[in-house]
């Protein structure tokens, strides 16, 4: 069949599906409900679009080996980069609303509760393919609220299901671990200096590296150099396990030095598509932020303080998943140990040559 254009995109089916409630039989057309329903459909649209993109970067990730040098690395770029795109959009988006009022939108409300965005499982999906864990979320037992604007048996199920396989962190979090250049064998010629004082001996350049870090602090910052010894060498010290589990939440001590490494020496032609892959995703975790920010203002505005349709405290309980969903944190996280470049230890020529072409 010659495709034509409604046919291709399926309209029938998408405009077919605006149905406001109140337009029905019996109650009181709601003029903003139309908006209200269209809005929601076009961010679980580009929803369907970020998860598809999540996938893409997923099947990468899982062949057996992905390296910087084919164009593997530039493709995950390149899709994390559009979802950031679609995430300007979702931004931008919110501020539709804000053409209707909060009268506007109470002639409306009570019609659909129990439903609320709270369930939208797409949305749950993007939080889970990135890395966020059900323990992780902010009220978790609301998810199994069922019929009182939790999720149904099966929605939950799919939830828990996508989250068993491994998130965006966790491949992530490998492809750092496996990254080459710091293996020892690379630094036995590198000039460390002896009189360091790292509570482990870890690796030449980490105790020189610590060295000048702890230099670089000023009088109020010094006990920054404990989170830095749990956060890049594993070392407790003394701190408890609460204060642990707060400073480095997602990836281990391995896959955060190759991660800080890469960052401080990005301008190495190797490094730099995997520098702007972190930095991408950095940038992933501050645009939801700003969703959610975004969202919040929005909910304050329309409905105060009242409850929420799927029966959250409202704006109290946003805020509080506003603050707990952040999912790349420790990568942000990482800028708290950088150091002036023209301090930056010389490189051994066995790492160079792993970061140089040719
Ligand atoms: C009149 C406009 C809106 C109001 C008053 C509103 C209100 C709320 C409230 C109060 C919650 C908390 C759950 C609850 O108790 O219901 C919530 C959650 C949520 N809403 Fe909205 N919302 C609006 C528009 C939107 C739009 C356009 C989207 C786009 C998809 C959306 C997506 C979400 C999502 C994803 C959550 C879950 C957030 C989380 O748990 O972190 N909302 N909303």
């Amino acid at each position: 069949m010659t495709p034509y254009y409604h046919n291709y995109l399926q309209l029938d089916k998408i405009l077919g599906s605006q149905q406001p409630i109140s337009f029905e039989a019996g109650n009181e057309p709601a003029h903003d409900e139309m908006l209200f329903i269209i809005i929601h459909q076009a961010y679980e649209l580009w929803f369907k679009q970020i998860l598809f993109e999540l996938d893409g970067i997923s099947a990468i990730f899982n062949k057996e080996s992905i390296n910087d040098n084919t164009e593997d690395a530039g493709i995950i770029l390149q899709r994390i980069n559009r979802i950031n795109k679609i995430l300007h959009l979702l931004n931008e988006q919110v501020h539709i609303l804000d053409t209707m009022t909060p009268l506007d939108f109470l002639s409306f409300r009570n019609l659909l509760a129990p439903a609320s965005g709270f369930q939208s499982v797409q949305f749950r999906l993007i939080e889970a393919k990135l890395g966020l864990r059900m323990q992780q979320r902010h009220r978790a037992a609301y998810y199994k609220r069922t019929n009182e604007g939790g999720f149904t048996d099966v929605d939950y199920a799919v939830i828990n299901a996508v989250e068993q396989a491994p998130s965006l962190v966790v491949h992530l979090n490998n492809w750092l671990e496996r990254m080459p250049f710091l293996n020892k064998e690379l630094w036995v010629k590198f000039s460390t200096d002896a009189s360091t004082d790292t509570p482990i001996n870890t690796h030449p350049f980490w105790n020189t590296y610590r060295k000048l870090y702890a230099d670089s602090l000023n009088v109020y910052e010094k006990n920054k150099l404990a989170d830095f010894d749990y956060i890049l060498l594993n070392y407790r010290g003394n701190l408890t396990e609460e204060q642990c589990s707060e400073l480095r939440q997602q990836f281990t001590a391995t896959a955060l030095q190759a991660a800080l490494f890469i960052i401080l020496y990005r301008n190495y032609p190797l490094f730099q598509t995997s520098f702007q892959i972190i930095d991408a995703l950095i940038e992933t975790d501050h645009l939801l932020g700003t969703w959610r920010h975004e969202h919040i203002n929005m909910v304050r505005r329309m409905i105060g303080m009242r409850v929420g349709t799927g029966n959250t405290s409202g704006a109290g309980y946003l805020e509080g998943a506003a603050q707990m969903h952040y999912i790349f944190k420790d990568l942000a996280g990482l800028s708290t140990f950088l150091i002036e470049r023209r301090k930056l230890p010389a490189l051994p020529d066995a790492v160079l040559q792993h970061l140089t072409y040719g």
